[in-house]
């Protein structure tokens, strides 16, 4: 108690960017940010980062980002460290941002969006924010799969969202695809999180491109009539229900599972000892993979320190620190992967285009709430 008040009160006069470095690390050790760490959409945007951000100039970098993960603070950090470019964040939800960005037009200090979902990112070139990103060194960096077709954006890291299941009670060989988890095998024994989480509707746009809308309504009535319980909380506690016996298989981000895993909370790590990773439809369609992206705002006014960064975060270096960290794939390929994702082993990712994830979001979201997936 006394340790933590003096930990608040040295946070507290530390400067604002030391500030947020250094609590945002204490928040990680609690294991169980959860409600902040997995809604890209909740984040509160620090008005002092946004003074920050308008003091344009030479030697910054503007950054808007719906991104809320400590490793990104710890790769600006090392950056600035590097090159003495100071790295000004200003965080939000990607909508609220895209917003902003259109709305502050030419004097924009935004040089830098990123976010997660493929979806997003088309989005975000959609309504004309982003300019081609010009560099050899990205192009070498990051294969044309994870880049936009104009590079107007390229990836930062990939998820996948895997079946998880309780491996004193399920064997992997009762697994498949995620269609199979619709079927009356499952019945009150899945898992899985509220389709109001961008998560879902990505998986289900997903789904709508390889198999239709009429497959995809009948399959997430299944998975619905399949619910050990009311979707309830975030990826970790889909996994903390199947701990506990409430469900035996669920669908989450493996991000989560490596972080749960080398949490700091004993608790955790026990959860995750329990769970075995599925990639799914290994023999059909691939693993449902989602992206993170980073967009260079059409009117950046720190365009070559821009460049610079997004060169620096897409290095086999920083890309290796990335998932070391915070166990998202990366996307240059020569970065090594940990060993907990080595275990795991390669596998097989959907291959279909990220706008596709935009096209079929309203439709995604039209078919949960049809079939009444709360
Ligand atoms: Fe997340």
């Amino acid at each position: 108690m006394r340790n933590s008040k003096i930990f608040l009160f040295i946070c507290t006069t530390l400067f604002l960017a030391v500030f947020l470095t250094a609590c945002g690390n204490s928040e990680s050790t609690s294991g169980s940010s959860e409600s902040t760490d997995d809604s890209a959409e909740t984040e509160q945007s620090s008005e002092d980062a946004a003074t920050d951000a308008s003091q344009e100039g030479e030697g910054e970098v503007n950054i808007y980002t719906a991104r809320h993960y400590e490793v990104d603070d710890k790769v600006y950090e090392r950056f600035t460290d590097e090159t003495g470019i100071k790295v000004n964040v200003v965080k939000g939800d990607a909508p609220e941002l895209i917003e902003r960005i259109k709305r502050e037009g030419e004097s924009s200090p935004a040089d830098l969006f990123i976010t997660v979902d493929g979806g997003v990112l088309a989005h975000a070139k959609q309504e004309d924010i982003l300019q081609p990103i010009q560099s050899d060194a990205i192009e070498e960096n990051v294969p044309e799969l994870y880049r936009d077709e104009d590079n107007n954006w390229v990836g930062m890291s990939t998820r996948a969202r895997v079946i998880v299941y309780a491996k004193d009670r399920v064997s992997p060989e009762e697994l498949s695809t995620y269609e199979d988890l619709a079927s009356e095998q499952w019945e009150d024994k899945l898992l899985i999180r509220s389709s109001t989480s961008l998560y879902n509707q990505s998986l289900l746009a997903s789904l709508i491109e390889l198999n239709g809308e009429e497959e995809v309504e009948a399959w997430a009535e299944g998975i619905v009539n399949n619910f050990a319980r009311n979707p309830d909380g975030g990826d970790r506690d889909q996994a903390k229900a199947i701990a506990a016996g409430t469900g035996d298989v669920g669908i989450m981000n493996t991000y989560y599972v490596g972080l749960m895993a080398n949490s700091e909370n004993q608790e955790e790590v026990d959860v995750a000892d329990q769970l075995g990773v599925f990639f799914p439809n290994q023999d059909t369609t691939g693993t449902h993979i989602n992206i993170s992206g980073i967009g260079l705002t059409k009117h950046s006014p720190n365009t070559e320190n821009a460049i610079q960064l997004i060169e620096y975060i897409t290095s086999a270096d920083i890309q290796e620190f990335i998932t070391s960290q915070n166990y998202e794939y990366p996307v240059n390929p020569d970065a090594e992967w940990p060993e907990l994702l080595q275990s795991w082993g390669e596998f097989k990712p959907q291959e279909i285009s990220w706008d596709a994830l935009l096209e079929h979001n309203q439709k995604a979201i039209e078919i949960s709430n049809k079939v009444g997936w709360q």
